[in-house]
């Protein structure tokens, strides 16, 4: 929690520290948010974008390969330079890496005759190793260059890069000189910088809106805005079990989902300064805020109160919010649509 004690002793010692001496200590935000800026740089979202000679999966497994029908693909890092090939057993095309997408399954973006391409595999801390990346297993490539990557729709490189880093796109448009690897302060905080200007000279003016105070709704589609929201996912017809990994519609899906009400909020579970938790029982004083047996927590606009478990007392999750497995991606997600669930039931939409 944060101490208001200490960011006022802070502003002082700035201030203070600005009358004394004329060379001032450089102000961060960890002189003030202590707590954040010590966690939040350590988390996968921080990391959901890398940059050459900064990349800890690609230090560890410096020599990568794998055959794909009539192709192999090789990702081999010599010191802080990673390269990218295919070959096709007579010839061989290599590309120098220059954004890893992914912390922990990684994905590459290329650059080919000006143009930006996904790579066709990707690595997956699964199978430790090179698979076809999700979403491209159905493309049968029949030469080099459709073998090497999959030419990223017009309007994609902005997207992708607008999600997994800071400060690359305005508007719709791309600029990867001012790229920020993964999602930071300023990203989340709108006008961080303007705050972090104004506070070094003592001012709270332009502190940043409190997204504490938003709705359970209104965070969904916060974190909706990458982690796709309820809307984005029915626009675009993402059925099956590829849904599962955007959490914002399956939540919403969930009877236990009340969009004015704070307990069933993305950050009533996670702190996004903070790696996800993975350990089932930490979650049961979220469900057990609404699910109690004494039926005590009831909030002033429910008429019912919600009922306490027949079956079990902990470990909630592990029953009430399964794993599901994407398909052909070797990757296992938490289905965020909380209920009942039943033997051999398909999943439901
Ligand atoms: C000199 C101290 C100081 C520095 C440096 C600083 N802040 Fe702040 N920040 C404050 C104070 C004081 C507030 C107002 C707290 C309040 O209103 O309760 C604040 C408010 C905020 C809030 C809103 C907090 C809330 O209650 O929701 C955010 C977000 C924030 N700062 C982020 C940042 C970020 C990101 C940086 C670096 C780019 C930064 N701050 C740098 C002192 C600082
Ligand atoms: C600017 C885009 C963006 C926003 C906004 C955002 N996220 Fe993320 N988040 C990402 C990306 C990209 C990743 C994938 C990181 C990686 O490469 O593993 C991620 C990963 C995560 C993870 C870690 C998953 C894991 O496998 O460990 C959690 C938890 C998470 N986000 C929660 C949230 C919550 C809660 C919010 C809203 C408060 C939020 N995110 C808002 C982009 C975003
Ligand atoms: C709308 C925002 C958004 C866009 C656009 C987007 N991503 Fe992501 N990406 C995320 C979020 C959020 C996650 C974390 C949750 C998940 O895996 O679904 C993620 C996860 C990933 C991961 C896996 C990370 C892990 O550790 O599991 C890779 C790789 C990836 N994205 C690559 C890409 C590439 C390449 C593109 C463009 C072709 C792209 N993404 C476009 C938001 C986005
Ligand atoms: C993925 C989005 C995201 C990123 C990145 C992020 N924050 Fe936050 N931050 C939030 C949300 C959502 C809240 C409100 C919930 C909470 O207090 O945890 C918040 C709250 C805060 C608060 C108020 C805390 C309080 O107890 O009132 C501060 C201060 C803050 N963030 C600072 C930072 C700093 C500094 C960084 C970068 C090191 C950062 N944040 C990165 C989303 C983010
Ligand atoms: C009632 C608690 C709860 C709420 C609310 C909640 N989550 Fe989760 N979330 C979890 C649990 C439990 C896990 C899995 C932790 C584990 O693996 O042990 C998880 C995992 C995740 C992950 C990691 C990927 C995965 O599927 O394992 C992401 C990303 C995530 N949540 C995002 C969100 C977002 C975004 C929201 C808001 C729309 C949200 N969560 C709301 C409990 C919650
Ligand atoms: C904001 C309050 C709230 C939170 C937090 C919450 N629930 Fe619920 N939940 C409800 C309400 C309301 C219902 C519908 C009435 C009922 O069945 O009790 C419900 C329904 C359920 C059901 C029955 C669904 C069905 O398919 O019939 C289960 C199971 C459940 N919740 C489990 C959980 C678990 C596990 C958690 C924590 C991960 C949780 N809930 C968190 C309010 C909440
Ligand atoms: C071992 C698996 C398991 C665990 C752990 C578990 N549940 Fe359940 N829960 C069930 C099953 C199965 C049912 C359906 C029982 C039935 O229909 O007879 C159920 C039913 C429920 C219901 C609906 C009750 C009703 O009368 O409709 C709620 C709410 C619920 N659980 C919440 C929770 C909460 C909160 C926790 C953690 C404190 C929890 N469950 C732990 C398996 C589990």
């Amino acid at each position: 929690m944060r101490s208001d004690n200490a960011l006022t002793l802070a502003l002082l010692a700035i201030a203070a520290g600005s009358a004394a001496q004329p060379a001032k200590p450089v102000v961060t935000c960890a002189s003030c948010h202590t707590q954040q800026a010590l966690s939040q740089p350590a988390t996968s979202m921080a990391h959901a974008l890398s940059l050459p000679g900064n990349n800890a999966v690609l230090k560890a497994h410096p020599m990568l390969t794998v055959r794909k029908g009539a192709f192999t693909y090789t990702v081999e890092t010599h010191a802080d330079q990673t390269t990218y090939s295919v070959s096709d057993g007579s010839q061989t095309m290599s590309f120098r890496v220059h954004w890893t997408f992914g912390a922990g399954s990684q994905t590459w973006v290329l650059e080919y005759e000006g143009r930006l391409y996904e790579s066709m595999v990707s690595y997956y801390p699964a199978i430790n190793g090179l698979d076809t990346t999700i979403g491209d297993q159905d493309i049968q490539p029949k030469n080099l260059v459709e073998a090497f990557g999959r030419q990223l729709r017009p309007d994609e490189p902005s997207a992708c890069f607008g999600c997994h880093s800071t400060g690359s796109v305005t508007g719709n448009h791309l600029h990867l000189e001012s790229l920020k690897p993964g999602v930071t302060c300023e990203h989340c905080h709108t006008g961080a910088l303007n705050h972090l200007e104004a506070i070094s000279h003592g001012s709270l003016q332009s502190v940043p809106p409190k997204l504490k105070k938003l709705s359970s709704e209104e965070i969904s589609n916060f974190c909706g805005q990458c982690h796709r929201s309820w809307e984005t996912v029915v626009r675009d017809r993402l059925r099956g079990e590829i849904n599962v990994r955007f959490q914002p519609y399956r939540l919403a899906n969930s009877k236990c989902f009340d969009g004015s009400d704070r307990r069933i909020s993305c950050i009533a579970c996670h702190d996004p300064h903070q790696e996800v938790v993975r350990d089932p029982v930490s979650y049961d004083s979220k469900c057990l805020a609404c699910h109690a047996s004494n039926g005590l927590n009831v909030a002033a606009h429910q008429t019912q109160t919600p009922k306490s478990c027949p079956v079990a007392t902990s470990g909630c999750v592990t029953c009430h919010m399964p794993k599901v497995a994407l398909p052909g991606g070797h990757q296992i997600f938490t289905d965020h649509d909380i209920r009942i669930v039943h033997a051999n039931e398909p999943y439901p939409n």
